[in-house]
């Protein structure tokens, strides 16, 4: 089969060829290496026959694929191994949380384990008919919305996940604990809903540090503790999150007065970031967020080249000081791709719809580092989370847009901008990064 090699990325990862989605099926950390689980097509470059692949690395940056760590092949998954998550249980066993979309096309949520735990690679997973699946719907869940079960966190005694769902449009995630980790009951409340969001799919839970840029455990807990709660809604195709408390007792998550659930509340990323996961890094102690992202071209196009999508580059994520948002940034390691003889262009002024040349940039991927400063921010305008998408980069607004434009052809036909727009919200200033593939 022919693989159109001529925008493969340098820095973000994919397999050889075919179909990718979800990172969602969760990385994890595990005795020296680092996992990465993804919805796989084996057999195509469009969305089918998925499995659950899988890579290691000892760096996040370079990759060596195994064999699919889950298939397709019991009556319990035959129509398809769908996202979910990793936990390491104590002892250092690690377990995989996953919907199987069984043979009356309902989706259940299966577990698997390593065969051999001695084996670095982990390269060989079972799933247990003992068990499995090990959350049946029952008749008041919506069997064709549930699914992508969480990391799991012990609490109370208690291990706890959650199923992402809908009831018409309101968006649910159903919470299940289990004492042993076999046997696992629904909670009587939801851990969080929300109406008119529809479908929440790939839920993410995960404790935050009220400060400093140290990750926590996934079960970790305190009194000043914060909570973050992800969700990528399929009706707009993006992942929004709230910061809240956990409410251990009431077994409730509750976002803080001000963090908006849905398309008014805050988002990861205002490109194309979809389905992402987060792990706590036991090496390095930080928290870690993966996304996944698509081409713009249709699937004649994919079909052509042989393969489509991209896991985003890792980052890392903490708490901003305000308690209000989260910070992040691309993993320190993404810097052993640098050269060791950068480009450098110094103090240059931008004039408003001018543009100024970096030349010496060869390839058709550039690691770029750039700051921008203002006399003033005055001219910033209301704050409008749609306009990235509304106006592109030749739409002025009051600051704004200004940025690079990657892979611009000579006379500037084509080219991707990648830009930010500053505005004002509340008092406050908002900076946005956009991106713009329609040239
Ligand atoms: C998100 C998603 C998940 C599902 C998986 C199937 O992109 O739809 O909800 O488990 O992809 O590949």
């Amino acid at each position: 089969e022919k693989v159109d090699e001529t925008h493969r990325t340098g820095y973000h990862f994919q397999p050889p060829k075919h179909w990718i989605n979800d990172s969602h099926p969760g990385p994890m950390y595990f005795n020296g290496l680092y996992h990465l689980f993804y919805q796989y097509n084996p057999k195509g470059s469009v969305w089918g026959n998925i499995v659950w692949a899988h890579s290691v690395s000892k760096d996040l940056i370079n990759w060596q694929a195994l064999e699919p760590a889950i298939e397709a092949t019991k009556p319990f998954d035959i129509k398809g191994c769908w996202s979910g998550s990793a936990t390491i249980l104590p002892g250092n066993k690690p377990v995989i949380l996953y919907t199987g979309v069984d043979k009356h096309n309902r989706q259940v949520q299966d577990y698997a384990v390593p065969t051999n735990l001695s084996d670095p690679y982990l390269r060989s997973w079972v799933k247990p008919s003992k068990g499995n699946p090990f959350i049946d719907p029952d008749r008041s869940v919506n069997a064709s919305a549930f699914r992508d079960p969480t990391t799991a966190w012990f609490v109370n005694g208690e291990w706890h996940t959650v199923v992402g769902s809908k009831r018409d449009m309101v968006g649910v995630a159903y919470l299940y604990t289990s004492k042993d980790f076999k046997k696992w009951v629904r909670a009587k409340e939801p851990l969080h809903s929300a109406r008119g969001t529809g479908m929440w799919e790939c839920p993410d839970f995960y404790p935050v540090s009220p400060t400093g840029r140290r990750g926590l455990d996934t079960s970790a807990l305190g009194k000043e503790v914060k909570h973050v709660f992800k969700v990528s809604l399929d009706l707009t195709r993006f992942d929004y999150y709230t910061i809240g408390v956990y409410d251990k007792e009431k077994e409730k998550y509750v976002p803080d007065l001000g963090s908006v659930d849905s398309w008014a509340g805050l988002r990861y990323d205002y490109g194309n970031f979809y389905a992402s996961k987060s792990f706590f890094d036991y090496k390095k102690h930080r928290r870690v967020l993966w996304g996944w992202a698509n081409e713009s071209d249709g699937e004649a196009r994919d079909k052509d080249k042989g393969w489509a999508g991209i896991q985003l580059i890792p980052r890392k994520v903490w708490l901003d000081p305000s308690g209000k948002q989260l910070l992040q940034w691309p993993i320190k390691e993404l810097e052993m791709l640098r050269s060791p003889d950068p480009r450098k262009l110094n103090s240059k002024v931008l004039k408003h719809g001018r543009h100024v040349e970096v030349d010496g940039i060869t390839g058709a991927q550039a690691d770029v580092e750039v700051t921008f400063s203002f006399r003033s921010l005055d001219r910033a305008e209301p704050f409008d989370p749609n306009v990235c998408h509304q106006k592109g980069s030749t739409v002025p607004g009051g600051l704004g847009p200004f940025g690079l434009l990657t892979v611009a052809s000579e006379k500037l036909e084509e080219f991707t901008p990648v830009m930010f727009r500053v505005f004002k919200k509340g008092g406050k200033h908002v900076v946005l990064f956009c991106s713009d593939a329609t040239r």
